[in-house]
């Protein structure tokens, strides 16, 4: 009967289980102490362990251990073997008395794991990633983080093929056992939740240095990564010797174990892993030399290199209490993160970078069907909501407290934070509640943050009295629903302002304006002349902000504005109005509202810039980027991708045809600065390829010949790769010829080839798709890498004319890609469906499209619950 139901019942379909934020409750059973052996092997491994497990609680409910395909072999308690049965993803036993040693063993396959969950192989090696729930995946467990366990972790593997044998902890013995094959045992005392085990087996070659923290501990350091990968761990290494000082000077946090090991790996599903004392990274956060990473490629890893050891304090030391609080250690140490690659760099090029990053994937997550809390209520895969939302913007709501508290106070806050729940399971509420008591903030209102979906809207109008004298400041806040919250409560938004007097050129002093009302208005006294109104500097607030303003209020801010954020900021608004009056304007003379500056009056303001002597080059290239195609896309209410196509690419080119000669001469005098890491010759890198940029899309007769030659003559990646990017748009012989060498020369390193995929896929050149279908066949492209699927597909999806061509080929593209990698690796297949998901921001036949794909994905047998429920929010 049931089955002759669902062979006739319409393709509804089987939706996983929601799980509820206000559902939590205490685990009934804690596990206090773990033992684990392992007998490694590629494809078939042998778990056996032994858990400490004590009641929690006044209550007589079985034992039940979270479980996903591996199942227990035998099962003991105290000795017993009993009997157990399986509850959905759980087994259940009962247990008398109020603590029992449980004995288990399971049996799995690394080699067949293409999830990348759990124990799995990368390159003939062995290596875990538990976060969230991939522990289970290995042992049956009470796998949730509010359960912290003490480990001892055994590994026993045959020596010639696994010579290292690492877990957390520290080392306790090893030696050799017969057969070949030999052990080692690690202990780490610090309690911790399972989605910080870890283990690698293989046969890696380490760097090691050392580290002395400032109460005189001596720490051992090791980066581990395949043989020949050795001499590319050097920016690593000082990435971490670095963080681990900063995190003393800044915070006063230090380390707390005797080693401190990073393992790279080539198959990852993310970009690295916190595990106690054994970071494991996506080897693309670890491997760098200058002759095959770019600029960007190095400050990438010292920041997730910093990033995975803030979270020894932010999330090891003091953790979640429950999935819907990963912010609370995800927004908090991409914070500490981002204000280390400030003091490392340019505090001014790294907010340019953090906001055009939150700009490009959370304000676009927020306005769709996937919106959600920095704390989201509910979910069904946790999978999913590794998102920018509660990692960046949850990093800008700490952003925001740090702001309104000042340095002194916030650090207050922090103290307060680390002293109260070291080794505790935390939540949000605990965070801001230290924040309130150590900084002395009434965060009664700011609570809304973690609880709001979307991206506030602020409106700004600057009303002046020249009789009086005064300047008010006219703000309101506004807000558009998201799933589930239709209607929301106000929100404090607080905004770094500054008046600029019109004359000096300069203002009095910069003033925290914290809006809390849906309207409000302030007064300023003592303004003959009605000022420039500078507000949001430095981005403090992650809202959308829209300006009531004269027509050179722009061109001013952008020539004397003293914060440098807001410098770009005046030019990117000064574009972004340009281009949607010009997008307008095609659909007829007359059609565009609003007072856009002109296109001479922008080649003007960029002529300034070129030769502003008061910007160094990684700035002057920062603000003389235009903004992408995409983000144009996003401030429209429909997106028009060949309408912005055309009008970013026209102006592009009168940017770069009427003043060829100083982009020629910013590109020759760059050109002679040599190879090196130093601040200067960094921003020479930038600009150079900025410049040539420019003269391609000048059309200049000798555009190609001069990117060839830059490409040519690259004795390092940023040049060679911003060469390449140029004629990967170009129709050019050129082209062919500098990819080719490209790829020849790089052949068999990954990471490189990675970038030959990308430069295609995201290029402007008229055969993109084409070059995908061709690329998709490529002998080095493969769907078990997730660094290769990402290379291929994401710049692709992200290049907006190419993905959004009207005849919807690429989104079948893209579908048949969710179709064939789901089986294999849906946490990465997930990733993927937001891009048709904003289905309700095109024309209509474009939309209908994008829901017929989403309907193809749902109907597909065997969906995965990371893709089901995308699609399905999707749809909704
Ligand atoms: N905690 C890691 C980080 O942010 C991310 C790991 C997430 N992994 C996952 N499979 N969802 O550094
Ligand atoms: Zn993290």
């Amino acid at each position: 009967m049931a089955d002759i139901q669902t062979a006739t019942a319409s393709p509804a379909v089987h939706e996983p289980p929601v799980i509820y934020r206000a559902d939590y409750q205490p685990p009934d059973w804690r596990v206090e102490t773990v033992s684990l052996e392992f007998d490694l092997d590629l494809s078939a491994t042998e778990v056996h362990a032994t858990l400490g497990i004590v009641r929690n609680g006044d209550h007589d409910r079985a034992v039940r251990l979270d479980c996903d395909g591996a199942l227990p072999q035998t099962l003991a308690v105290d000795g017993q073997p009993v009997n157990w049965r399986q509850e959905g993803s759980r087994i259940a036993f009962d247990v008398q008395g109020e603590r029992a040693i449980v004995t288990l063993s399971t049996r799995i396959a690394p080699d067949t794991n293409t999830q990348l969950m759990g124990l799995f192989a990368s390159n003939g090696m062995l290596c875990t990633q538990c976060e969230a729930e991939g522990f289970r995946r290995i042992i049956p467990f009470v796998d949730r983080p509010d359960n912290m366990s003490v480990y001892e972790v055994l590994l026993r593997a045959d020596k010639s093929r696994f010579p290292v044998l690492l877990s957390n902890g520290a080392l306790v013995e090893s030696g050799d056992l017969d057969g070949g094959r030999h052990y080692a045992r690690w202990r780490d005392p610090h309690p911790k939740p399972s989605y910080l085990f870890a283990l690698v087996a293989g046969d890696l070659v380490a760097t090691r240095d050392s580290f002395t923290t400032k109460s005189g501990t001596h720490v051992d350091l090791a980066i581990f990564v395949r043989a020949g990968d050795e001499g590319r761990t050097a920016h690593a290494m000082q990435a971490l010797k670095a963080s681990m000082a900063w995190d003393e000077r800044v915070y006063g946090l230090e380390y707390d174990l005797p080693v401190f090991n990073i393992v790279a790996v080539s198959d990852f599903n993310m970009g690295a892993m916190e595990n106690k004392g054994l970071n494991i990274f996506n080897s693309r956060y670890i491997l760098a030399d200058p002759d095959t990473a770019t600029d960007y490629d190095y400050d990438a890893i010292e920041g997730v290199v910093a990033h995975e050891y803030f979270h020894n304090w932010s999330g090891n030391r003091v953790t979640c209490r429950d999935w819907f609080q990963l912010s609370l250690k995800e927004g908090f140490t991409v914070y500490r993160d981002q204000c280390f690659s400030a003091d490392m760099g340019s505090e001014a090029v790294k907010r340019i970078e953090d906001v055009r990053m939150l700009r490009a994937a959370q304000f676009p997550e927020d306005a769709g069907p996937l919106a959600h809390p920095i704390r989201p209520d509910s979910y069904m895969e946790i999978s999913n909501f590794y998102t920018s939302t509660v990692y960046n913007k949850g990093a800008e709501v700490i952003r925001m407290m740090a702001t309104m508290a000042g340095p002194e106070r916030f650090r207050a806050g922090c103290d307060l934070y680390f002293a109260r729940h070291d080794g505790e399971a935390a939540t949000c509420e605990d965070f801001v509640r230290a924040m309130e008591e150590g900084a002395g903030l009434d965060l009664g209102q700011f609570r809304r943050w973690y609880e709001q979906a979307g991206t506030p809207q602020v409106q700004a109008r600057l009303e002046h009295d020249a009789a009086t004298g005064t300047a008010t400041l006219h703000l309101r806040q506004n807000f558009t629903p998201t799933p589930g919250q239709p209607a929301k409560p106000l929100m404090p938004i607080p905004l770094r302002t500054a008046l600029i007097d019109r004359d000096m050129k300069a203002h009095r002093g910069e003033m925290l304006v914290v809006l809390t009302e849906a309207e409000q208005a302030l007064s300023f006294t003592g303004y003959a002349r009605a000022p420039v109104l500078s507000i949001n500097r430095g981005f403090s607030a992650p809202v959308n902000l829209d300006v009531a303003r004269a027509s050179g209020d722009l061109p001013f801010l952008v020539r004397h504005d003293d914060d440098p954020f807001a410098r770009y900021e005046a030019l990117q608004q000064l574009v972004i109005d340009r281009l949607i009056a010009d997008i307008a304007d095609m659909d007829g003379p007359g059609a565009a509202q609003g007072h856009a500056v002109s296109l001479d009056e922008i080649i003007a303001v960029f002529g300034d810039l070129v030769s502003d002597q008061r910007l160094d080059d990684s700035m002057r290239a920062e603000i003389l980027s235009l903004p992408t195609e995409a983000f144009l896309g996003e401030q429209m209410l429909i997106v028009r991708p060949e309408a912005i196509h055309v009008a970013r690419k026209s102006l592009r080119k009168a940017i770069g045809s009427r003043l060829l000669n100083q982009w020629r001469i910013v590109h020759e005098r760059a050109s002679s600065v040599p190879y090196s890491l130093s601040r200067e010759a960094r921003g020479a890198r930038k600009i150079k390829s900025l410049a040539l940029g420019y003269i391609a899309s000048a059309e200049a007769g000798d555009a190609a010949m001069v990117a060839f030659d830059q490409f040519a003559r690259a004795d390092n990646m940023t040049d060679r790769q911003g060469a390449l990017a140029v004629l990967a748009s170009m129709q050019a012989d050129q082209r062919e010829t500098a990819l080719d060498s490209f790829y020849n020369r790089y052949q068999g390193n990954a990471l490189v080839i990675d970038k030959w995929f990308s430069l295609q896929t995201g290029s402007a050149h008229p055969r993109v798709h084409e070059q995908m279908l061709e690329l998709i066949r490529h002998k080095d492209f493969t769907l078990t890498n997730p660094n290769r699927v990402r290379a291929l597909y994401w710049p692709f999806v992200s290049n907006q004319a190419v993905f959004h061509e009207a005849s919807g080929r690429g989104y079948e593209l893209l579908t048949d890609l969710v179709l064939k990698l789901d089986p294999l690796n849906p946490q990465t297949t997930a990733r993927f469906i937001a891009p048709l998901g904003r289905w309700r921001r095109f024309d209509e036949a474009r939309a209908a499209k994008m829901r017929d794909c989403l309907e193809r994905i749902l109907a597909q047998p065997g969906l995965s619950k990371d893709v089901t429920e995308q699609v399905v929010k999707s749809l909704e």
